[in-house]
């Protein structure tokens, strides 16, 4: 990408979205188009059409999509397909129609088989069944990535995606019930300090081990490989690190200030015991990520701190 192309970031209001923006901006790309819900209803083929008729842009980084926890997820699995299959699809293929020089798509480590061997590997996708819980939104994400090869193969198109481990940080979905572990427990520990509560309780035993990646790095990753990366087959990205969550909620408390107890409540399930990605293909191509959990996560606070009233929660 030149620093005068025309970027569109598709999803310019989300955590991915706008740390795209961020990036770019950093990187003293000048010509960004950010695309919001305001801007255009991407379920609506016709507006989609006429976006990047308008817009004709160069390359387009596609950040948007109905993302949820398991609790939504379970709930709406009509919702999670349809509309997950119609952005994409509009947006993948007006891109195509338009010429657009790159595009990249985003799957999600969630997607893999629910036993895929750890840590994984790009080559586990497809091979046995999905988690039951999120299997519409690993339907619709899983044809994303192959119409992105598809349209790459048939049409010589330029379309590239990748498959990113679990996010946090600038950005992040504070709501009680639907945000993701990193935001939950900050936000849980964070109102702990303010009520002057004894202790906190999580669930399970703290033993399963996780993978998290600062939204900062994750978006470098994405710039990184919209200049270095040309093929139809996708790639994780992650930090390949994983910590047990024990460890994850010991970094909160001290990060929130929070000197009470931490207690456990193993009647709650655990999960998987392990979920890392591989990321060798990706450090071969010669990126790595550069923030550690704990200065992610401390950026992360402060910007919830900074940002608390109108935030998403
Ligand atoms: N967060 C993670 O841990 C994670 C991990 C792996 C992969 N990813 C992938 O990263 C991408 C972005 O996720 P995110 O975490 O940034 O989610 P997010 O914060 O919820 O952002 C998604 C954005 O898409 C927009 N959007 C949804 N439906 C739309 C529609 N019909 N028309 C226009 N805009 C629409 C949303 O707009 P509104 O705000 O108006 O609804 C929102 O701004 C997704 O493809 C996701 O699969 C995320």
């Amino acid at each position: 990408m030149e620093n005068d192309s025309k970027i569109m970031v598709v999803g310019k209001n989300g955590m991915v979205g706008s740390g795209i923006i961020r990036c770019l901006k950093s990187g003293s790309y000048t010509n960004i188009i950010g695309i919001g819900r305001k801007e255009c209803n991407l379920t609506n083929q016709g507006a989609v059409a006429s976006l990047f008729n308008e817009y004709k842009p160069d390359y387009v980084l596609l950040a948007a999509a109905k993302v949820g926890g398991i609790v939504a997820n379970a709930t709406y699995p009509a919702q999670f397909l349809y509309e997950n299959m119609m952005i994409q699809n509009n947006v993948i293929n007006s891109a195509y129609e338009n010429n657009v020089k790159k595009l990249l798509f985003l799957g999600s480590t969630c997607i893999y088989p629910r036993l895929a061997p750890q840590p994984l590997k790009e080559e586990s996708l497809l091979t046995s069944s999905l988690e039951p819980t999120n299997e519409a939104y690993a339907l619709a994400k899983i044809t994303g990535l192959k119409m992105c090869e598809f349209y790459s193969k048939q049409y010589k198109c330029n379309f590239i995606s990748c498959m990113p481990t679990n996010l946090y940080g600038t950005g992040d979905n504070f709501h009680p019930e639907n945000s993701h572990v990193i935001p939950g427990l900050l936000l849980r520990f964070h109102n702990a300090v303010k009520t002057g509560a004894q202790s906190v309780t999580c669930w399970g035993t703290g033993k399963p081990k996780r993978e998290f990646m600062f939204i900062n790095d994750l978006a470098e990753a994405l710039v990184f490989l919209m200049n270095h990366y040309d093929k139809p087959e996708f790639v994780n990205v992650g930090t390949g690190e994983d910590i047990t969550i024990k460890e994850l909620v010991d970094l909160i408390a001290k990060i929130t200030s929070f000197k009470g107890k931490i207690e456990w409540d193993t009647s709650k399930p655990d999960g998987t015991p392990r979920k890392v990605t591989n990321v060798a293909k990706l450090n071969n191509l010669g990126w790595k990520h550069k923030t550690s959990l704990e200065d992610g996560l401390r950026v992360t606070y402060n910007w919830f701190l900074e940002n608390e009233s109108n935030i998403r929660k």
